[in-house]
């Protein structure tokens, strides 16, 4: 049996409830993990909010899409990207439907080797954020030469896009409140508090303009920044406003976009080996026991401290 964290209905994180289920053992291609930590995400919460419908017939909702933990069953012939899997192997899975669990049956598809210099908890959660924020710098194609402006700086994404499009020579200024710059500046970029009179505050840090705008966040003030200052509008791209994106012609990654699944795929490895040699670095914000999902999902809807949230079955 395992504990699992399931939505029971649509609405706020009090619908979440602890269930306990049975687990079957590994079919061929899956491997069994035992849960040591889970990544919290966005996306957890939004599945039952409501803000991708009222679908009911879609309940009880299993949540979270990756953890780290060991393998302790593996089913004929599962290999990873890696290769082969064996039990004991200490693992992160990604790309799944319900790591808010003790014990998770995953295709090895999914599973990738835990660096062994990361905690339970940084192995957790960096692939889902690491990838998006790869995916924002594809597509937009960041270079040596480029001013990129991002919009969520300090957000668990944002953070990310800030060290890779340095690691790529670009010039990054940054928005985020003011008691996340000096960690945005310890990352290289130039930090500027988001709201009314951002885009003068911007122009100001760079008159001669900005190639590239990417927003984690979303709000219309984000994407009208952008627009208003990156002419190409292939170099503006965002990962919440999607409904922005299509009216104003603009890029959008993730949000079922399978060019987008295909290139995070491809460069899963890539982002554990960054992870490993410590050229990635996602902090840890707060863990909660499994048990308190609900107000680890409260939280992350609120201004929070910068990082990851974790949870621990
Ligand atoms: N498309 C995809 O594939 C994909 C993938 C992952 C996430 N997402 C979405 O992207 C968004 C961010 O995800 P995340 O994991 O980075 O979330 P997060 O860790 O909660 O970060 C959100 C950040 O937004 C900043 N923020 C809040 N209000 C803001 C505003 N008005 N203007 C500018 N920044 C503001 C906050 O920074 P301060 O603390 O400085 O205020 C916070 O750090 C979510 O909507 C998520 O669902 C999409």
């Amino acid at each position: 049996m395992t504990r699992v964290a399931v939505a029971t209905a649509l609405g706020g994180p009090e619908v979440l409830q602890i269930v306990e289920e049975a687990v079957a053992h590994p079919a061929a291609g899956q491997v069994l993990v035992d849960i040591k930590a889970i990544g919290v995400n966005p996306i957890d919460y939004k599945l039952y909010s409501g803000a991708f419908g009222s679908d009911e017939s879609t309940l009880p909702i299993r949540l979270g899409s990756e953890a780290s933990g060991v393998v302790t069953a593996v089913g004929a012939g599962a290999t990873g990207p890696a290769g082969p899997i064996s039990v004991g192997d200490e693992v992160i899975v990604t790309g799944v439907s319900g790591s808010y669990a003790e014990k998770l049956l995953a295709p090895g598809d999914a599973v990738l080797p835990k660096p062994s210099n990361l905690s339970w908890e940084e192995a957790a959660g960096f692939v889902l954020v690491a990838g998006t924020s790869y995916d924002t710098l594809e597509v937009t194609k960041v270079g040596e030469g480029d001013t990129v402006l991002v919009h969520g700086a300090a957000g668990g994404v944002g953070s990310i896009v800030v060290q890779q499009a340095k690691a790529r020579g670009a010039r990054v200024i940054a928005t985020a409140r003011a008691i996340n710059h000096d960690a945005l500046r310890d990352y290289g970029a130039e930090p500027v508090e988001y709201g009314a009179g951002l885009l003068d505050r911007v122009k100001a840090l760079s008159p001669n303009g900005i190639s590239v705008a990417i927003d984690t966040v979303g709000t219309d003030e984000a994407v009208d920044v952008s627009l208003a200052l990156v002419a190409d509008k292939s170099r503006i791209v965002t990962i919440a406003a999607f409904d922005r994106a299509d009216d104003d012609g603009f890029q959008s990654v993730g949000g079922g976009n399978q060019e987008s699944a295909k290139r995070r795929k491809a460069a899963r490895l890539e982002l554990v080996d960054a992870a490993r040699a410590g050229t990635l670095v996602v902090p840890i914000a707060k863990t909660f026991p499994l048990d308190e999902v609900a107000t680890a999902h409260r939280e992350l809807q609120t201004q929070h401290s910068r990082g990851k949230f974790i949870l621990i079955p």
